[in-house]
């Protein structure tokens, strides 16, 4: 298919989805909001006064998503893109995989926190398994620094893909959670292999 093919079926994709006329509507910086809603309600992983980790935040939706409804969160987000400030949350512009970024994460806080949520995903090459490859290190690695970072009550949520790394993801969250769920909000939309972790309460 042509390129410019590609970007006319995607802007009518946008146009009829529901999801993103109500993200215009409710103020969401994008559709993903609805995601991390959704997960929530299934799980209700979030409290008001919660530390809490955004990995791959931009444009912000997910962060928007829980300071507009938990009071009191403290909530550090970081991205390869800078990001309009929500509320009094903190946000490093960088990426998450080099060890300076992860010392000032841990740094920020200084104690463990509540929640780490990953996001991330790598700018789509075409190549669909090697994106979900790149994704599912992403993923990997996310959890390896949530075992460092949460409280032992504490919850890992990660967007993970139904490729290579999906059975390492899911048999690494079991070693180390007592609780490990998968899941596919009805906001991820249904052609995508996307998928999310939950993985809750250490052991
Ligand atoms: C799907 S978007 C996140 C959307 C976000 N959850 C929201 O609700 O607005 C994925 C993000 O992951 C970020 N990302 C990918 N790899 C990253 C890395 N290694 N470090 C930091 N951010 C990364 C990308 O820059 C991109 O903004």
């Amino acid at each position: 298919m042509k390129k410019n093919k590609i970007s006319k079926n995607w802007i009518n994709k946008q146009r009829r989805d529901i999801y993103v006329r109500k993200s215009k509507i409710e103020g969401y910086r994008s559709r993903a909001a609805y995601k991390i809603e959704e997960i929530n309600r299934k799980f209700k992983l979030f409290k008001g006064g919660m530390s809490i980790i955004d990995l791959g935040s931009a444009p912000g939706s997910w962060s928007q998503y829980v300071l507009n409804n938990y009071k009191n969160c403290k909530l550090l987000s970081i991205d390869h893109q800078d990001i309009d400030p929500i509320g009094d949350s903190s946000h490093i512009v960088g990426d998450f995989t080099v060890e300076n970024n992860k010392t000032k994460i841990k740094n920020h806080f200084k104690k463990k926190v509540q929640v780490v949520m990953s996001d991330m995903a790598v700018n789509t090459t075409g190549n669909k398994a090697l994106d979900s490859m790149v994704t599912g290190e992403l993923s990997i690695e996310a959890m390896n620094f949530s075992l460092e970072v949460l409280d032992v009550k504490g919850a890992f949520i990660s967007k993970i893909f139904m490729g290579s790394s999906f059975n390492e993801i899911v048999a690494l969250s079991k070693k180390n959670f007592k609780k490990t769920n998968i899941f596919k909000p009805p906001a991820s939309r249904k052609g995508s292999k996307e998928s999310f972790i939950i993985s809750q309460f250490l052991k």
